[in-house]
């Protein structure tokens, strides 16, 4: 029988995820059904219980239902715990496993796609929502040499650092600032986590922060050159990425979990690759 997947959310018919799965279920040779499912607000619980009552396997979450996803679950992965959501669930029984496969995703893309190594580089992340709570321990684990993690509201830039010192393994030194803060610093990958590109806002960010041969990554994705790249290119950056290998890695992630074969992410990538002009 053809086992059920989906991805839950609100929007939904925005969600690149069906392709994807899709993808991966042909080259892989896995017999798999994967749609949308709209959530109706609020109905988060009665949506996933009837997509399990008609045997689904297991599904993706994206906005706004990541906390929904979190509280639902029985089994929460460390993955999940420490970014305070859930991105992918798997139903086996009366059990809810589930993961967070943002971080991991960002990881793989930057170290394997793009060749970029993050151990011994000094990382800047804008942002300290859900994204960067996500990648905050992947990025760690890479043994950069400093991590910084900047934000409008310095607080929660500070409460990032507070989590990540509470959680990673071998210390690397993580600092939580202001925009202001970063004026004569540069750093080597500058990733950014904060919602202002889906508004086309720029965050206020000196262009002195690229150190020469920087890489600045948007986690977002298909937004072509976002007032973050742009300024990045202008301050002579040419190794510019948007989220495009994070969506296929952590998608590669979730499809490995349930399936037990991980499969290749490059023509998806090449596939779902939006030009960054
Ligand atoms: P997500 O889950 O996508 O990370 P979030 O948790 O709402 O979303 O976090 C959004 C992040 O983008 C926050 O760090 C936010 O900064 P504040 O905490 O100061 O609000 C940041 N952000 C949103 N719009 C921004 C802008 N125009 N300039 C700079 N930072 C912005």
């Amino acid at each position: 029988m053809t086992d059920r997947y989906a991805v839950i959310g609100n929007p939904i018919e925005q969600s690149k995820s069906p392709q994807i799965h899709l993808a991966f279920a042909r080259v892989t040779g896995q017999d798999i059904d994967y749609t949308r499912v709209l959530g109706p607000l609020g109905q988060f619980a009665a949506t996933v219980d009837a997509f399990r009552a008609a045997g689904g396997r297991g599904m993706n979450v994206t906005a706004p239902f990541k906390l929904d996803a979190y509280a639902y679950a029985t089994d929460l992965a460390p993955s999940a715990q420490m970014a305070g959501a859930v991105n992918a669930m798997k139903f086996e029984g009366d059990r809810v496993l589930a993961e967070n496969f943002d971080g991991v995703g960002l990881v793989r893309d930057v170290v394997h796609n793009l060749g970029r190594p993050l151990r011994g580089q000094r990382v800047l992340i804008l942002g300290a929502g859900g994204a960067t709570r996500g990648a905050l321990l992947p990025i760690l684990a890479e043994q950069p040499t400093e991590l910084v993690i900047v934000n409008r509201t310095v607080a929660k830039a500070q409460d990032m650092v507070a989590l990540a010192q509470q959680h990673q393994r071998s210390p690397v030194p993580v600092q939580g600032l202001a925009y202001a803060a970063l004026a004569g610093r540069s750093f080597d990958v500058v990733f950014n986590a904060t919602s202002a590109s889906l508004t086309a806002e720029l965050p206020p960010l000196p262009p002195g922060v690229f150190a020469p041969g920087a890489l600045a990554y948007e986690l977002a994705y298909g937004k072509g050159l976002t007032p973050f790249l742009s300024l990045a290119q202008q301050a002579g950056v040419r190794a510019l990425a948007d989220g495009v290998g994070m969506l296929a890695e952590q998608a590669a992630e979730a499809f490995a979990w349930w399936r037990g074969v991980r499969p290749d992410t490059a023509q998806v990538i090449r596939d779902l690759t939006v030009p960054l002009t």
